[in-house]
């Protein structure tokens, strides 16, 4: 359901980005590309954080052709890996002041079952876990921006089918690839909720959005077909992007909003408000009645805290100030 409309925005109305910095996962093709394309013209310095920094450096180059005032910068980040999301962050920590957006954009969608370094089930250790760890581990570089920070965490709309099977998070038991994909696309508005309420009673300058790009053209569709070998599928998806989906430019507008517009509020839900919500200009929107649970949601926090070892200690923070 959406509930504000701002109909004509769009990636020009990106407010100017000189001297903020803004970290990108999965920066190198689809919505982070495009995210990060508009975020370096208004004039951020942007770290592109990819798994591959080949791939990165390969997006960084076509980026540079275009007329950006900002700074790109491909920094290594693998997030199927927790010892590779601390390295991250720790080099990022030591060579920045502070970091103005965090955009948890990287994703995997319905992959066959596989698992990350850690053990974790892939779509929940990438989608979810190892977002939640980098989000901890860049927490103190979040709260020493100039300003309020923005930590905007891409979900789906497919989160509204999700369900977190806390007896059997890893689909060790049973597994089907869009359910994991829905559970993690679930953890996802989950984690952005209840870091708003953490931040909240912290009294943190730093607000947190989830956010959904509707259906676009990227590389996301095809992964799970060419993985699991199944040509059907490739084309049949490639048949469904031609036909239903948005172009990626327009797909990441969402991100940029919620990531940029003054008048988003952490704890908002950001969307494309045309057709059945999958094209169209960002609105705010309401996501399933699932995602608004608090007890979920905290229950979720515990669980990642144990498997990623990364805690925020946010009340702690306060106190301390
Ligand atoms: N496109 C849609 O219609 C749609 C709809 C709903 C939600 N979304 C969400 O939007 C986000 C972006 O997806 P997209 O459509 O832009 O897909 P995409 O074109 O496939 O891009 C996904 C990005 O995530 C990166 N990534 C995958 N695994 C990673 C890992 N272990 N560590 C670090 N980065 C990793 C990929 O890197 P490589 O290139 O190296 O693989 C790539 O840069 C995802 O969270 C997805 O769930 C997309």
């Amino acid at each position: 359901m959406v509930t504000t409309s701002d109909s004509a925005w769009t990636a020009d109305d990106v407010p100017e980005l000189d001297d903020r910095t803004v970290v990108v996962t999965g920066a190198n093709t689809g919505l982070g590309y495009e995210a990060t394309r508009v975020f370096a013209r208004k004039g951020a310095d942007v770290v592109m954080a990819c798994r591959s920094t080949d791939r990165g450096e390969a997006a960084r180059r076509e980026l540079r052709d275009g007329d950006l005032r900002g700074s790109l910068d491909v920094a290594a980040l693998d997030l199927a890996d927790l010892d590779s999301v601390r390295s991250f962050a720790d080099e990022f920590g030591a060579t920045h002041d502070g970091l103005d957006v965090l955009c948890n954009n990287a994703g995997v969608m319905a992959i066959p079952r596989r698992e990350t370094a850690d053990g974790f089930e892939t779509q929940f250790g990438v989608n979810h876990l190892g977002h939640f760890a980098l989000t901890g581990l860049l927490l103190d570089s979040l709260r020493a921006a100039d300003g309020e920070a923005r930590v905007v965490t891409q979900s789906s709309g497919v989160h509204e089918r999700g369900e977190i099977d806390f007896a059997d998070l890893q689909g060790e038991d049973d597994y089907d690839e869009w359910d994991a994909y829905a559970q993690s696309k679930l953890a996802n508005v989950l984690f952005a909720y209840e870091l708003q309420r953490r931040l909240d009673r912290a009294g943190a300058d730093v607000a947190s959005v989830a956010c959904h790009p509707g259906y676009a053209d990227t590389d996301l569709q095809r992964r799970g077909p060419e993985m699991a070998g199944s040509r059907l599928r490739l084309v049949a998806m490639k048949a469904a992007n031609a036909a239903f989906a948005q172009p990626a430019e327009a797909g990441a507008l969402p991100m940029l909003y919620a990531a940029t517009a003054p008048a988003i509020e952490g704890g908002e839900y950001v969307g494309p408000g045309g057709l059945f919500d999958m094209r169209g200009a960002p609105t705010v929107q309401q996501s399933s009645d699932r995602s608004y649970d608090r007890r979920r949601a905290e229950r979720l926090w515990s669980v990642s805290e144990e498997l990623t070892g990364v805690s925020y200690d946010l009340e702690a923070a306060a106190t301390a100030e």
